[in-house]
């Protein structure tokens, strides 16, 4: 993509170069020797200050946003597991203690590297429309969207594939037996946990939506009513029992016997679609990864149902011929460089992209040099126009829900895995007895073409709802390889921005060459082409920078990104795990070489 370069490109050079010496002359003055870091909003905690955020080993790494599941993953190591049984153990662990964000009744996508092949497996357990699911499923007669059917409610969730997903990649892969597996998440389903801000947070918003269905209410809300806050005891002793049973039975513990008794109950009382034949019929499926590649890194990424692979590497392919490094991460012209990237990505998942096991997609077209060379003789000079469309609306800020997790050993062997029930405690039903979430995972199909979902994306009738089908995903869990050797693993909640995170984290880190901890903790911004804004997060960008891109024509507005990036680096011999400092998570090496530890991290497990 070249880039117009007009006189107020030349002011603006000037512009941005008189604002770096003044930063680097008031950061001398104020003691900080990375003037450049503070300009775009790194976070510059001391090295203390980061325990749990970032850690270093050389056997192990494993980065979640749960300090129970991370140690979940640690155990499993520490008795001889794989990565992939460290990787069960934490998705199971992660349902118990993000209950917020991912459970038993949603599902993910996996990537697993292993190093003795060099093959990459993509793993899709992403939850399919029920066989009785039309098109039309949240229209009225006049064939307007039904605001909130999507996303609350029996009819907003999609069959489950978590389970399926988790035990079929531990079946062919794990080393550890399944019941040792389960066994962290039984115990801490069983005993509780107290409860972090994350979760308290989320308890209060969604607490009204909660209260609507009795299992919910039993499973979240204390006996008056009101919701679990921080540091308060949350047992779930039904989610215990459900996983006891899948650990007794495997998939058949779920998908059939009294937990499928349960949700299919349950799904018949309140005018659900989920049949029998749903569960029966749910399928995994191991798919080959999309692959691109940015100067001499590959990108190894999530294919269809994720949009996520195929817009990471078409971002990447429209800015591996820009003088990005020669710009730096925070001038003007990068930003707006990469903001027309991830627009044009966006503008063509809306057109081309949905499952392509029901449409056809061009992907090899999409993630090809040649088109990102075609459209770089047209990308625009200024920011595209605002659009007008039906139900374009800004952005709601995201409040971290899914979930990411990467964990590495020192044989190269990597899993880098999201999983997620959609929004906060999903469709906000809880499966009577059972004692998890159904996900509302159906708001990621187009429910109209143009209409926007939760996140504010559109599609097309590529992505409308279709017995079977899968819904259009952003989640990314991605694999950078340098002569095929992983270089870089990452991934985040945060919807539709997690595609935009993870390319500028990958940005940070490969190009700019900031250690990861600054490339995960630096100054995020986000454009999904409709709406039409630029959405940076607080503090925003330098007020030069924000009058430079409004010059351009952008609307530059303040919001959260909501993503927690989780990134392990190998270096060397070293490996290097970010949990994002914006997050509750816990990265966890065997301090190689040895950190001091911070005493104040409380264990969350009260004893016995
Ligand atoms: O699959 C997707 O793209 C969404 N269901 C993911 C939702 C999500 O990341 C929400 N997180 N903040």
């Amino acid at each position: 993509m070249r880039l117009k370069r007009s006189p107020g490109w030349r002011a603006l050079a000037g512009m941005a170069g008189r604002a770096l010496v003044l930063v680097a002359v008031l950061a001398a003055a104020f003691g900080c020797s990375v003037p450049f870091l503070r300009e775009v909003g790194y976070a510059t905690l001391a090295q203390g200050e980061r325990n749990g955020h970032e850690a270093f080993g050389r056997d192990y790494m494993i980065v979640t946003q749960g300090e129970a599941s991370s140690r979940a993953a640690r155990e499993m190591l520490e008795r001889g597991g794989n990565v992939v049984d460290a990787a069960a153990a934490a998705s199971f662990a992660l349902a118990v203690e993000r209950p917020q964000s991912t459970g038993l009744g949603g599902g993910g996508f996996m990537l697993i590297h292993w190093a003795t092949s060099g093959e990459v497996i993509a793993v899709d357990f992403r939850e399919t429309a029920p066989r009785r699911a039309t098109e039309a499923l949240f229209q009225d007669p006049a064939g307007r969207v039904i605001p909130g059917l999507s996303t609350e409610g029996i009819r907003a969730a999609a069959v489950p594939g978590l389970v399926a997903g988790i035990l079929a990649v531990h079946g062919r892969y794990g080393k550890l037996p399944r019941r040792d597996v389960l066994a962290p998440s039984i115990r801490l389903a069983r005993r509780g946990f107290r409860v972090y801000p994350h979760l308290a947070q989320a308890l209060l918003a969604r607490a009204q939506a909660l209260r609507r269905f009795p299992a919910a209410r039993a499973t979240f809300l204390k006996a008056d009513g009101t919701p679990y806050r921080e540091g308060e005891l949350l047992r779930q002793p039904d989610l215990a029992r459900t996983l006891e049973t899948i650990a007794e039975r495997g998939t058949a513990g779920f998908y059939a016997g009294w937990v499928a008794d349960a949700l299919l109950a349950q799904q018949r009382e309140l005018n659900g679609l989920i049949t029998r034949d749903d569960l029966e019929g749910y399928q995994v499926r191991f798919r080959a990864p999309v692959l691109g590649t940015y100067r001499d890194y590959q990108i190894v990424s999530m294919p269809l149902p994720s949009a996520g692979g195929i817009q990471l590497v078409e971002i990447l392919n429209l800015l591996e011929a820009q003088p990005l490094g020669r710009l730096g991460p925070s001038a003007a012209e990068t930003i707006h460089s990469v903001a027309a990237a991830m627009q044009q990505s966006f503008a063509d998942r809306a057109r081309y992209l949905g499952d392509d096991d029901f449409v056809r997609v061009p992907v090899a077209g999409l993630t090809s040099k040649a088109y990102a060379r075609a459209l770089s003789q047209r990308l625009p000079a200024r920011a595209r126009k605002p659009w007008e469309l039906e139900g374009d609306r800004p952005l709601p800020p995201e409040g971290g829900e899914t979930t990411h997790f990467t964990i590495a050993d020192r044989w190269g062997n990597v899993v880098s895995s999201t999983q997620t029930i959609n929004g906060w405690f999903g469709s906000g039903v809880v499966v009577p007895g059972a004692g998890f979430v159904l996900n509302n995972e159906m708001d990621d199909f187009s429910a109209k073409p143009g209409m926007p979902n939760k996140f504010g994306v559109v599609s097309d009738r590529q992505n409308a709802i279709a017995p079977g089908k899968r819904p259009l995903s952003s989640m990314a869990p991605t694999l950078v390889r340098k002569n095929g050797r992983p270089v870089l693993a990452l991934g985040s909640p945060a919807g539709s921005r997690i595609i935009t995170c993870i390319a500028l984290v990958a940005l940070n880190y490969l190009q700019f060459q900031l250690p990861l901890y600054e490339a995960v903790a630096a100054l995020r911004y986000h454009h999904q082409w409709r709406p039409d804004e630029l959405e940076v997060e607080p503090p925003g960008f330098a007020p030069e920078t924000a009058r430079a891109l409004e010059a351009l024509g952008y609307r530059v507005v303040n919001r959260d990104s909501g993503c927690k990036v989780q990134a392990v680096a190998v270096e060397g011999d070293r490996l290097h795990g970010v949990s994002d400092p914006r997050g509750e998570g816990l990265a966890l090496g065997e301090d190689w070489p040895p950190l001091a530890r911070d005493p104040r991290r409380r264990a969350p497990i009260p004893p016995d």
